[in-house]
């Protein structure tokens, strides 16, 4: 049998799947309510290419990163191009912003996405090699701290939203470009007397890119015992960070300030942050985010300005309460008895189909009890029972699978009638 490679999976509909968070309709659910919260805070959707030219990522996310280093699916072409599937989003929105000159048009350009992201991981529970995101994007000119602190009230709200109750926003600035050598001047001071302990990564990271040390799993210890950088900050990136605390409590949206938050990628400038659910386990963060003024500029675009995040829908679909989102099952199922009823019933699912509603026949001839049955197991809301008796009388019975209560439709006025019964809304 040929299965799903390692570490990837299929998200099914739920009558196919006992494991809840691969269910593909808690996936709608959160897109859903994504692309309706974005909409009201002004996001458009940007669809780029799932494989870009790996220099995008070498140069966007940063050749020390464990995405890049370690993770990347990239393959030569047979032009010889070095091609990579996307491990992230947010270098491919800033390569389109420069590559359609967007901001000759827009002042700010807010963007979203929602797609798969592959990165070679080493899978666990909610770490997969092929994993999906829903991210937002502002680019322009500014760096206002207004801007940080909107983005993320937007993305608490739709942690609300979707019913995620205890999730934890954790807040820190990695400063700018001043305050980065001082970063890097005290790890390697504190961390000089320690570097024969470090793991080999962060011993060629001591020299390369200090700061990533910071993020490192296995020098957990070595790193709890560092100063806090956020002393270290410039008077414009302490100014800035302060502010973005400031519009937050305005807002009422708690966080706690991290300072060894540092974020997998080597774009971020100034705020970055993470929410993480205690529910999750090793994996906890939910979503993760911030600025990335320099990002434009590395790519060969203006110098444009940047803040967003990611989520990680996968995770989010692990989180979301048990019932969320429709399984999309039928409103109403017709239960035909005889070879009338049958062409009937074809006819009339069409009907309330352009009605909008999600109406189900089976193929075969069966028992009535057999009917109800598969009504049963489809989790119908509805059956119509449409027999030769009911095709003569004119009357229908409708039963409700909810408390097997039952109405009579009349067949003169049966589409109105079901429509009103089952309470779906008018499509056409
Ligand atoms: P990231 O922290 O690498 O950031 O990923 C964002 C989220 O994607 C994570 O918090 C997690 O929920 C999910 N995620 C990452 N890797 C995996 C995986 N292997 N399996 C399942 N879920 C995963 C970024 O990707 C940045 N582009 C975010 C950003 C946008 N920053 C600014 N703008």
């Amino acid at each position: 049998m040929i299965t799903t490679p390692k570490y990837t999976r299929d998200l099914l509909p739920a009558e196919f799947s006992n494991d809840t968070s691969a269910q593909v309709h808690r996936f709608q659910f959160i897109e859903e309510r994504a692309r309706d919260l974005f909409r009201r805070y002004g996001f458009k959707e940007i669809r780029t290419p799932i494989f870009e030219h790996t220099e995008l990522f070498a140069r966007g996310v940063g050749t020390e990163t464990d995405i890049v280093s370690k993770e990347m699916y990239t393959w030569k072409d047979i032009n010889g191009d070095s091609l990579t599937l996307r491990p992230e989003n947010t270098a491919s929105v800033i390569r389109a912003y420069i590559q359609h000159k967007m901001w000759g048009q827009a002042e700010t350009v807010k963007l979203f996405y929602v797609g798969p992201q592959f990165r070679r991981e080493r899978g666990q529970k909610g770490r997969f090699r092929q994993f999906y995101q829903i991210g937002a994007e502002v680019i322009g000119n500014s760096d206002n701290p207004a801007i940080d602190a909107e983005c993320i009230e937007m993305i608490m709200q739709l942690v609300a939203d979707v019913g995620i109750g205890n999730a934890e926003l954790r807040l820190n600035s990695v400063g700018d470009a001043e305050s980065r050598p001082r970063f890097a001047e005290m790890i390697r001071r504190e961390l000089a007397p320690k570097i024969s302990s470090m793991c080999g990564d962060c011993q060629r990271r001591y020299e390369t890119n200090p700061l990533r040390i910071l993020d490192c799993k296995l020098d957990h210890e070595v790193v709890a015992g560092l100063p806090s950088t956020l002393d270290l900050l410039t008077d414009d990136a302490r100014q800035h960070f302060e502010t973005v605390c400031r519009y937050l409590d305005a807002r009422g949206i708690s966080y706690k300030i991290d300072s060894r938050l540092v974020r997998g990628l080597d774009y971020y400038t100034k705020t970055v942050f993470e929410v993480v659910s205690g529910s999750l386990g090793s994996q906890n963060a939910l979503l993760g985010g911030g600025r990335y003024d320099g990002l434009s500029k590395e790519l060969g675009g203006p110098a444009a300005k940047g803040f967003g995040f990611a989520l990680g829908l996968d995770r989010f679909a692990m989180t979301i309460p048990e019932n969320s989102g429709d399984q999309g099952n039928p409103d109403l199922y017709i239960a035909h008895l005889g070879a009338a009823a049958f062409e009937r019933a074809l006819v009339l699912v069409q009907g309330l189909r352009k009605k909008g509603i999600a109406a189900a026949v089976d193929f075969e001839t069966r028992s009535l009890k057999s009917s109800m049955k598969l009504a049963d197991k489809l989790k119908a809301r509805y059956v119509l029972i449409l027999g030769e008796s009911e095709l003569a009388s004119g009357q229908w019975a409708l039963r409700s699978m909810k408390d097997s209560s039952q109405s009579t439709i009349s067949a003169e006025n049966w589409l109105e009638e079901i429509t009103n019964l089952v309470g779906a809304e008018e499509a056409v």
